[in-house]
């Protein structure tokens, strides 16, 4: 609101109005309203800038095939045999996405081994240094730390499509523990119905355990519906898996619905650069 302007509910001959009238004669508010309280009732919110989201998705290769076993193994500590990605990245009807980031400074100068498995599980090296009262640069240094390879990115999570027909089917996803709760999961999702929507597919299906609500609620939001139960389908501790499928993904109603959700989630996490194929 232009300075100046009246509160509606104010009479136009109350004493407060003459100030009005002051104002019209070019008295700045800032002297009638030292504190800025007033100004402040009548000056539009700005909208609140996010930041770019640190984070990209990209399509996996056989050099990510480590990272990728390493972050299958910290968000399903239960699966075994463990996913051999080496082999899986180069199917021709799948396609794994990673989430990925830039390293930090602070873990460039800590190195590889205390980072990768920071997950609640460091390795030999990290343990050490988290020991009290060791200095642990020159610690990393001594033991040779900083001179193991870095992998060039950060992965934080992935997630893998198979294609069949004309169903994309969700064979993987999954984030770090560190990395809960920070969008990841969301994106790696909008990440994969964008590429299964570039690639034509209809629907997008997949398996959880029943017990998993995390991943429900974020299939739910996506507008995956429970279409049926596996009885007794992980090996593990028997329990059902839930399967669930998308409306048609190319209708016009399903994707308005994904892009109010996709700029949800930009406006929430920050805009993302997805270098996905398929287009
Ligand atoms: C499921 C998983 C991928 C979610 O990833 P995430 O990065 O933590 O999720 P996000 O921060 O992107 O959250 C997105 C949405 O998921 C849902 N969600 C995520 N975690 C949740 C939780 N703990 N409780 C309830 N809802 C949750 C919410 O709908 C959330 O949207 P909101 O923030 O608007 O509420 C993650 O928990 C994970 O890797 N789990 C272990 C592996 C796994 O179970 N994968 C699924 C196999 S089917």
């Amino acid at each position: 609101m232009v300075t100046g302007d009246r509160p509606p509910n104010m009479a136009k001959d109350s004493p407060e109005s003459n100030q009005g009238a002051d104002l019209e004669q070019g008295v700045s508010i800032e002297l009638l309203d030292p504190e800025g309280k007033l100004a402040a009732l009548f000056t539009e919110p700005e909208p609140e800038l996010v930041p770019p989201n640190v984070h990209s998705v990209r399509l996996a290769n056989v050099a990510d095939a480590a990272d990728m076993e390493e972050v299958e193994r910290l968000a399903f500590p239960a699966l075994f045999p463990p996913t051999r990605f080496r082999r899986e990245v180069e199917r021709s009807n799948t396609l794994y996405l990673l989430a990925v980031r830039e390293w930090t400074e602070e873990e460039v100068a800590l190195g590889p081994d205390a980072i990768s498995k920071s997950d609640g599980s460091p390795g030999f090296v990290g343990k050490i240094a988290s020991l009290p009262g060791l200095p642990v640069r020159l610690l990393f240094q001594t033991m040779g730390g900083r001179k193991a390879k870095m992998p060039p990115e950060y992965i934080a999570g992935l997630v893998g499509l198979w294609f069949v027909l004309d169903e994309a089917h969700v064979v993987i996803i999954g984030n770090r523990p560190g990395d809960r709760r920070k969008g990841i999961g969301e994106l790696l999702l909008i990440a994969a119905m964008e590429t299964a929507r570039n690639h034509g597919s209809r629907v997008v299906t997949l398996e959880v355990r029943s017990s998993n609500m995390a991943a429900r609620t974020l299939y739910h939001k996506y507008g995956f519906r429970e279409v049926g139960v596996r009885k007794r389908y992980y090996a593990d501790n028997n329990e059902d898996a839930v399967i669930m499928t998308t409306p048609p993904i190319q209708s016009d109603e399903y994707q308005e619905h994904f892009l109010e959700l996709g700029r949800g989630h930009a406006q929430r996490w920050g805009e993302t650069e997805r270098r996905v194929a398929l287009s």
